[in-house]
């Protein structure tokens, strides 16, 4: 029996998954709408990468992916919630890369969004129902593993896409960032697993980027702050994080009346579609940096756009409060 690949063993290697720079877009009217100049905020458009539909985890993939690829592997494993974009889009990778994709999942499916495309794009889905992190790691070591027993050379991606390896592209989008805008001052992101933010914050300095916690993690910023001090090779103290842990309402996936708000408003004045988990909270976020005067007019401000348009097609309870007007 052959064992699954440990990733922390390979040398990083990326694979292309996308057309590079992302748009970089003006939206002044938005700015406008937030208390800005018009000419403060862009948009980083990560929600346009081609792959399975777009999104952050992409630039995580060519990594991850790619290294499990070098190192041999003919399946990918990874694990998420139901409506989770990385394993849609670990999925797309997979039909890409020419490579099996076995899905891990909490809840329960309905043909709804990212669980739709999941099976679209070819993937096998191992439902877990309501487990905790814990369970849901073993379930995965355990599809793992009986692949192996079958002879076949899986590689586990992990939770998110986020560790060191898949944060190195984020590193890498901020890089692209500063080339296509060397003086900006305010970088604002959905925090999940953390690896995005832990990549930009290796590539543009702490100071810069300001997280918005979606309530994916226990603690945030312990674990941007692992992932950033591995990327960097320097110490990383979690409390010189921005990260803004106030707009969590009930907890994950929760559509709050700041959620839908923010969501109006970036549909009503530039056409911006955002998603009520991610996105919009990330918005709701700047909402409020602005209001508290962290960020302020006459700034170079970036909101990066993460994707997650599926994930807003499969919550009902937000598509539900959006026609209820
Ligand atoms: C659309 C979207 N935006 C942002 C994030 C957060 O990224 P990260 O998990 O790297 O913190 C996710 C994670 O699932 C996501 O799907």
């Amino acid at each position: 029996m052959t064992s699954p690949i440990d990733q922390s063993a390979g040398t990083p290697v990326r694979v292309s998954l996308g057309s590079w720079p992302t748009p970089l877009e003006p939206a002044p009217r938005l700015s406008s709408a937030l208390g800005l100049d018009p000419d403060d905020l862009r948009i980083k458009h990560d929600d346009l990468i081609g792959l399975g539909g777009g999104g952050n985890k992409v630039r995580k993939l060519e990594w991850t992916a790619g290294t499990a690829l070098a190192q041999g592997a003919d399946v990918l494993v990874t694990s998420g919630a139901a409506q989770s974009n990385h394993a849609r889009l670990t999925a797309a990778a997979g039909a890409r890369l020419g490579v099996d994709v076995v899905l891990v999942l909490t809840g329960t499916p309905a043909p709804a969004g990212n669980i739709a495309l999941d099976t679209l794009l070819g993937a096998s889905v191992h439902w877990c129902g309501d487990v905790s992190d814990g369970e849901l790691a073993a379930r995965v070591q355990e599809v793992a593993d009986g692949l192996a027993a079958q002879g076949r050379r899986p590689a586990i991606i992990p939770f998110g896409g986020s560790n060191a390896l898949g944060a190195t592209g984020y590193r890498t989008a901020g890089d692209e960032l500063l080339r296509q805008d060397p003086a900006v001052q305010h970088v604002v992101v959905a925090v999940g697993s953390g690896g995005t933010m832990a990549g930009l914050v290796a590539a543009l300095g702490a100071g810069r980027v300001l997280g918005v916690d979606t309530g994916a993690l226990p603690d945030p910023a312990s674990a941007v702050a692992g992932m950033a001090a591995e990327l960097t090779g320097q110490p990383a103290d979690p409390s010189t994080l921005r990260i803004d842990g106030s707009l969590l309402g009930p907890g994950y996936g929760s559509v709050t009346d700041v959620v839908l708000e923010a969501m109006r408003l970036a549909a009503h004045t530039e056409g911006l579609v955002l998603d009520p988990t991610y996105t919009a909270r990330a918005m709701a976020g700047l909402m409020a940096a602005v209001r508290q005067g962290d960020v302020t007019r006459g700034r170079r401000i970036v909101f990066w756009h993460t994707g997650g348009l599926p994930g807003l097609m499969g919550h009902t309870t937000a598509l539900e409060r959006i026609m209820a007007g």
